[in-house]
């Protein structure tokens, strides 16, 4: 894979009615991104497929959807007040922004040696350390060469707003820089009102925030995304059992939809890069075509975030196991993954050129039949058979409840190969012979094989292929 396949990527995604370039028509804003028709089917597919792994096939999962704007206490209690911050620094000759810890670490890759501020922890160590670094090293600005950097700053990454009706003398608030917070300040109400004993999860679905400093490559990093999280509680000691099972639980999940394994690996944080609630966490990596990096993060939280909320609250967050007559503050196990990173590398994993015959490629989308936007795509040979072609599509739809295309435009050549770029598993052509023997031809997109098959037993023929 390369960074020429993420521009095809995008081109198709864009073509297709996958992911826009947000606020387009304004000349854009930059590294947002609208999700077309098929985008948000996609979107839809991985979040209901992660769900019913990690909730619906589960009696000790449940869900949550809390609000995005939360009292700015709990910004304070989980630490993202004081700690949620990168270093700054600007280059006086041409203005460049930089992450300090950044260009700290780029200059040991260049250098190919690891040496690093005393005391090094990456944007945690003091910004007087990294500076002090920075020009002992002659570390020079990667854009104009020069070596006249102001002082680190740190720079918080909770976007801020004002709720209240007049302006300057709101309340300030953030918008949520990660979904788990609204689940910890949750847990009393959800345990009580759910009875669920401990050990047992609460899942989060939805939107977060983050003045990234270095956005980019397409919808990996971006300032909005969303993310699917699980806090699972646990009894104290228990907790590295917990973590090893949903490391496996996180990464069969992936496989499961057809991710490939060569581009997946596991990587421990050290204990220098352990955040300051872990204690271990564990990376699921993927190798995007701009080099590996981090697709979801499987951390064990400790008691910390609970432990905040009750000294910040003063509201009594622990739980009292019935059967051991025993009060504890559970531990957690976090399962973290963005949905929009997901989708990067199923699209990723799933575009293939083919050369079908001789100088005839064709572009197809291997994707999951789970995450397929189009589950099939009925297709009438001719317009004058379009009525007879809809009769099909409308048993379909109606019985299965599935999202399938009924397209009627362009040669049916034309229409394969343009099923087969947004990755719809099955055709079905409903030709003139399908008016005497009530039949259709069902091509299948990676094969391309084609079988004629009854309509009376399509339902049958599409519940055995997508279901069991
Ligand atoms: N509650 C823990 C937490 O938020 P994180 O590692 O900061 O941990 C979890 O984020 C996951 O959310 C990441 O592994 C990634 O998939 C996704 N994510 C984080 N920041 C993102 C961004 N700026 N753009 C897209 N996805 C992001």
């Amino acid at each position: 894979m390369s960074e020429e396949t993420l521009d095809k990527i995008v081109s198709l995604a864009k073509r297709r009615g996958f992911v826009y370039p947000g606020s387009e028509i304004y000349g854009g804003l930059a590294n947002t991104w609208d999700y077309g028709p098929l985008g948000v089917e996609l979107i839809n597919n991985i979040k209901q497929a992660w769900r019913r792994k990690f909730i619906t096939e589960r009696t000790d999962v449940v869900e949550l959807d809390s609000a995005i704007l939360l009292n700015p206490k709990v910004w304070e209690a989980s630490g993202h007040v004081s700690n949620f911050s990168d270093p700054l620094t600007d280059c006086k000759k041409c203005k460049a922004r930089a992450r300090a810890d950044k260009l700290i670490e780029e200059w040991n890759e260049e250098k190919n040696t690891e040496i690093f501020p005393e005391n090094w922890a990456g944007e945690k160590t003091p910004t007087s350390d990294l500076y002090e670094f920075i020009n002992i090293n002659k570390i020079v600005c990667p854009k104009c060469g020069k070596l006249d950097w102001t002082e680190p700053k740190a720079f918080n990454l909770m976007f801020k707003t004002e709720q209240g009706v007049i302006e300057g003398e709101g309340t300030q608030i953030y918008l949520r820089p990660e979904t788990c917070q609204g689940i910890f300040i949750n847990f009393k109400n959800i345990q009580t009102t759910s009875r669920k004993k401990v050990p047992f999860g609460i899942c989060q679905i939805g939107k977060s925030f983050r003045n990234e400093i270095t956005p980019g490559n397409f919808i990996f990093r971006t300032r909005e995304f969303e993310q699917m999280e699980m806090e699972f509680f646990c009894k104290p000691g228990t907790e590295m059992d917990w973590f090893n099972y949903w490391k496996d639980f996180t990464y069969k999940w992936f496989i499961s939809l057809g991710v490939k394994e060569e581009n997946l690996r596991m990587r421990d944080h050290e204990a220098d890069e352990l955040a300051f609630y872990s204690n271990a966490t564990t990376d699921v990596e993927y190798k995007y075509p701009f080099g590996w990096g981090e697709l979801c993060g499987i951390a064990s939280r400790t008691d910390y975030d609970l432990k905040q909320h009750i000294e910040f609250s003063g509201k009594d967050l622990s739980y009292f196991d019935e059967a051991a007559k025993e009060k504890y503050v559970p531990f957690v196990i976090e399962p973290s993954l963005g949905v929009q990173r997901t989708a990067l590398i199923v699209l990723n994993d799933a575009y293939t050129e083919e050369e079908i015959k001789e100088g005839d490629t064709r572009i197809v989308l291997k994707l999951h039949h789970t995450l397929a936007p189009f589950k099939m795509a009925v297709l009438p040979l001719s317009k004058k058979l379009g009525d007879d072609a809809r009769k099909v599509f409308d048993l379909l739809v109606q019985k299965l409840g599935w999202n399938i295309d009924l397209d009627m435009i362009g040669s049916i050549g034309k229409r394969y190969r343009r099923q087969d770029e947004i990755g719809t598993p099955y055709c079905i052509t409903f030709d003139f012979d399908s008016l005497e023997d009530s039949s259709v031809t069902v091509r299948d997109r990676d094969t391309m094989e084609q079988e004629r098959i009854k309509i009376d037993d399509l339902l049958h023929y599409f519940i055995k292929k997508f279901i069991f």
